[in-house]
């Protein structure tokens, strides 16, 4: 067994087993972890968002997404997302939290699978409203400005109990008073933004909430769909662990950047 996690995770950035980047698809690596390894899953999976023409606007520079790893056929991306998110929930900790980003496009998939399929407790759904979206292009609907988060608890819906929930931090957060679902949050700032670009990089400001709101000092946080480390970035800051993979090296290199930078090294 030992033989076969260290050829499965053979490119791997690691402070420690429970603080790393792996380079890989986490479908090969997420099997090489035991049951219940980790304790929360926080993580921003492809939103199947991406056209393979896609949209542009000319002498404009805002952002559309147009990623060979973000395009998926429907029934293709159904597959992907059962099969990623069955994985994580063997691997997630019983009770333990899990939190999936998602748009329109993706997170009524996410949704079905996680509450019928896998039956797993819907807690929440929270909502990012990106007080900074840009434009709609078209004009021929509402400017998209939001972005989903579903909390789920990772244990079947009727047995789910004792799941992180830090109240109070929360609500220290919010001047005194209760923390509701609804997020504003400006779009990624630049200064997030140094070490390299990612089309679908979050906010710290986002991961921050979560992490605070679902996990304690020394949890361990999986996220298989890392980027340039967001949550590794966070999860550090608030003295938490984070096993991060990505299968894009270019990605993972602005993750180490900015773990090292966080660091002070
Ligand atoms: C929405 S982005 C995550 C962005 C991240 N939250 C951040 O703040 O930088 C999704 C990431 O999933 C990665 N990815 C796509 N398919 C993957 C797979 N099968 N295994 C591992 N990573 C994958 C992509 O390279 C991309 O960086």
């Amino acid at each position: 067994m030992e033989t076969v996690v260290k050829i499965i995770r053979k490119n791997v950035w690691k402070m420690n087993e429970r603080y790393q980047i792996i380079t890989g698809d986490c479908l090969d690596i997420l099997p090489s972890y035991s049951d219940g390894y980790f304790d929360c899953c926080i993580t921003d999976p492809p939103f199947n968002i991406s056209k393979k023409k896609g949209l542009g606007w000319a002498f404009s520079s805002h952002v559309t997404i147009q990623e060979q790893w973000d395009i998926f056929t429907k029934d293709d991306y159904f597959q992907f997302s059962f099969d990623w998110l069955r994985e994580v929930c063997r691997v997630v900790k019983i009770n333990g939290n899990i939190f999936v980003f998602g748009s329109f496009h993706s997170i009524f998939t996410i949704g079905f699978i996680l509450q019928h399929l896998l039956d797993r407790k819907i807690i929440s759904q929270l909502v990012w409203y990106k007080v900074n979206a840009q434009p709609n292009i078209t004009c021929r609907m509402f400017t998209e400005s939001t972005e989903f988060i579903i909390w789920a608890v990772n244990n079947e819906s009727h047995k789910a109990k004792n799941w992180t929930f830090n109240y109070d931090v929360m609500k220290q957060m919010n001047d005194g008073k209760q923390m509701r679902n609804v997020f504003q949050i400006p779009v990624t700032p630049k200064s997030e933004r140094i070490y390299g670009k990612h089309p679908a990089q979050k906010p710290e400001a986002i991961f921050q909430r979560l992490i605070l709101a679902g996990t304690n000092e020394g949890d361990t946080i999986i996220d298989p769909f890392s980027g340039t480390g967001t949550a590794g970035v966070v999860a550090k800051r608030f003295n938490r662990n984070c096993v991060m993979i990505d299968n894009n090296e270019n990605y993972n290199s602005i993750a180490k950047k900015r773990l090292l930078h966080e660091m002070g090294l």
